[in-house]
């Protein structure tokens, strides 16, 4: 490991004066003890300053303490401590270079890693619109014209490392592969079949056999949308070559389906994984590869045009061919907290210009009076969306939502929708102006693997329907060949049972019909819980009341994050000091390694002191700290 003299780090700190937050200087080791027995904010403030120091001496002293901290308390396996560190590492480090202590910018990192900070109030912004929304302008009524079937699969996350018979009970977040000679088929007692297992991501098999299944079961869809998500759990290991030859098999494998596919970039879809910088952020680790990879693989089903605009950060906007909708995706890893590029010193409100972007598409959409889909990765309204991203983004859809007949994500890997409001302080059905159609996973790691089938007003573009297909793993006939098979309707499900009902098949899953169904899930609890079984694709379903269902239903009810009722609380680095009665945190497709890594060094700040004075030297541990609250 190559370090810097240790004179340096008592240069920045003589040269450290008079930034407002900071109230006191003390040693690495004075911070250290006392925040051992303090889990607040103000504490981890102050750790922010300890680590900074850290990140001053370089990446590779910042990966080997944290590496070896990681080890030292078992938090991961000790290759995965040295895999994902030593690819997150380096941009964590370079967030804390640059972060003031005590900014809206180390509140919300010591949220995201520590659990130890709340949301900070969104810092306001007014999005410009180049016309003001068009007086009266209402979503338009069902055209009762045949509808159109589009399908939608989310979060494949094909790992072809799968291997048949290789251990699917091993220590790490995805098995079946020989991570060990134990772990060999052949030689281990938990050997993975054919078609996948819920310890690990899908094989190709299982991908192979969800596009067959497609094409068996609507041979007549119109085209396809793919929420994003193709690269495997093994974040540790993933690099660029293995992430551009996931993606090009995966979009060569949906070319079999016959028909266009419009694809968005996922949080996993780069490699370190999440590492999505925006295009202010000056750096070496690009992910511009990514986005040329995926720019090539749309181009047969988006053209060139749109292609290129694809190219720049992974967002398009394009025609579907004779129809009069526009489909625009783009790229939410630019508002997602696990992006750490995004922690920047003072954070832009418009990374990369996307926004700006979203608005003259959808201007441009309005005026010539075409009906748009916005597909992204993770749901807006998400725990893991920035509350300022999600609320410009939301001024936007707000604006248009005229024009915006629905929106599309994954991520979350449940079958879910959040609305939008008008106003989220009055949440009513005449309030309600938009849906965000959330699909469930084919990766098996959090349920039965899944696909959506809509049923699409050819006019308007409004949903009237939607019909869920799933293979049950749990089958004893599943590890000969799933056997894809329908789920439910939602109309059929749940259309009969509001008041007034709604069972025609021209009517319109309306953002209204939404809002009534999250009132009947109030005052229909048995109608709640079959939502709930479904939401997790009817595998390992646990019941969900009191503060659960509540929270639940808010979700629903929040297409912008900060209305999402997702608390921020201590991670399980403070389950040893009773702190982490419940954690919301692992509902979600989490990409990060190095945070959960990073996160846990709290867990035992002793640790973390042997580790700095092994690594960095005795002498570090009376160097004095830049920043530490008071
Ligand atoms: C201390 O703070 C100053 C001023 O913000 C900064 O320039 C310097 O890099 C910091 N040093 C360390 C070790 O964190
Ligand atoms: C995994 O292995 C552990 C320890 O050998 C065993 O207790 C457990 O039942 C196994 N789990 C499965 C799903 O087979
Ligand atoms: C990338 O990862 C693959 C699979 O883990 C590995 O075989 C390959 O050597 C790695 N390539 C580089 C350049 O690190
Ligand atoms: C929603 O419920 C209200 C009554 O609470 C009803 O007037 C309205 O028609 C319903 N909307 C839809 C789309 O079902
Ligand atoms: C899946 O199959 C298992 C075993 O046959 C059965 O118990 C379970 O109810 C099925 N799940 C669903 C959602 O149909």
């Amino acid at each position: 490991m190559k370090l810097l003299p240790l004179v340096s780090v008592g240069l920045f700190f003589a040269q450290s004066t008079s930034a407002s937050s900071i109230q006191k200087r003390d040693t690495v080791s004075d911070v250290l003890n006392d925040i051992k027995n303090a889990a607040t904010c103000t504490a981890c403030q102050s750790l922010l300053g300890v680590l900074q120091a850290v990140a001053h001496l370089g990446n590779d002293a910042f990966v080997g303490v944290i590496t070896a901290v990681c080890q030292s308390l078992g938090v991961e396996d000790a290759d995965v401590c040295a895999g994902a560190i030593g690819l997150e590492g380096p941009i964590l480090a370079h967030d804390l270079r640059e972060m003031t202590i005590g900014s809206h910018t180390a509140q919300l990192f010591c949220g995201t890693i520590f659990g130890l900070c709340d949301y900070p109030a969104v810092t306001p912004y007014t999005v410009t619109f180049p016309s003001a929304k068009p007086a009266g302008a209402s979503r338009p009524a069902s055209s009762g014209k045949t509808p159109l079937k589009v399908v939608h699969y989310s979060d494949i996350h094909v790992d072809l490392s799968y291997q048949v018979g290789a251990n699917y009970n091993c220590t790490k977040n995805i098995c079946c592969r020989p991570y060990s000679a134990a772990d060999a088929p052949g030689k281990t007692q938990f050997p993975a079949g054919q078609y996948g297992n819920t310890q690990c991501d899908s094989p190709r098999s299982l991908e192979q056999s969800m596009y067959n299944a497609i094409k068996t079961l609507v041979p007549d869809a119109a085209f396809s949308i793919f929420t994003g998500d193709i690269v495997e759990g093994a974040v540790w290991l993933v690099n660029q070559t293995e992430v551009t030859n996931d993606l090009n098999n995966a979009y060569s494998l949906m070319s079999t389906l016959g028909m266009p596919v419009y694809g968005v970039v996922g949080n996993h879809d780069a490699a370190p994984v999440n590492s999505f910088p925006p295009a202010a952020v000056d750096t070496t680790i690009s992910s511009q590869w990514v986005y040329d990879t995926l720019s090539a693989d749309w181009t047969k089903w988006i053209g060139s045009a749109a292609a290129s605009n694809a190219d720049k950060y992974g967002a398009y906007s394009v025609k579907n061919p004779n129809t009069n909708l526009r489909v625009v995706s783009f790229n939410t890893n630019l508002y997602y907290k696990q992006n750490f590029w995004l922690y920047e010193t003072t954070m832009e409100t418009d990374p990369s210009g996307q926004l700006a972007w979203l608005v003259g598409e959808l201007d441009a959409a309005e005026k010539a009076g075409e009906r748009v889909w916005l597909l992204g990765h993770m749901p807006m309204g998400a725990g893991d969306a920035f509350h300022d991203g999600s609320n410009y983004f939301n001024q936007i859809v707000k604006r248009y939502s005229a024009t915006i007949a629905a929106q599309f994500y994954g991520h979350t890997h449940k079958d879910e929708f959040q609305i939008t409001y008008s106003d989220y302080t009055k949440q009513t059905a005449a309030n309600a102006v938009d849906v965000s159609y959330i699909a469930p996973a084919l990766t098996p790691t959090s349920g039965n693997p899944t696909f959506r089938v809509y049923s699409i007003d050819p006019v308007t573009f409004g949903v009237l329907d939607y019909t869920v297909y799933f293979a049950n793993i749990s089958s004893p006939t599943y590890q000969n060949g799933p056997t894809w098979q329908k789920y439910y309707s939602v109309k059929e499900t749940y259309g009969a049972q509001l008041t007034p009902p709604v069972t025609a098949a021209s009517a319109e899953l309306t953002p209204a019909f939404w809002h009534n169904l999250t009132a009947l899930f109030q005052t229909n609890d048995a109608v709640f819980q079959q939502f709930n079984a479904r939401k997790s694709r009817g595998h390992d379903v646990s019941s969900c009341t009191g503060d659960c269902k509540t929270s639940s239903i808010c979700q629903l009810r929040a297409a912008e994050a900060q209305y999402n009722c997702v608390t921020i609380k201590p991670g399980v680095n403070f389950k040893k000091r009773d702190l982490a009665a419940d954690i919301t945190h692992s509902d979600e497709c989490d990409g990060s390694a190095g945070a959960k890594i990073l996160g846990a060094l709290t867990e035992n700040i002793g640790a973390f002191q042997e580790a700095l004075e092994k690594q960095l030297g005795a002498g570090f541990m009376s160097e004095t700290v830049n920043g530490t609250a008071s």
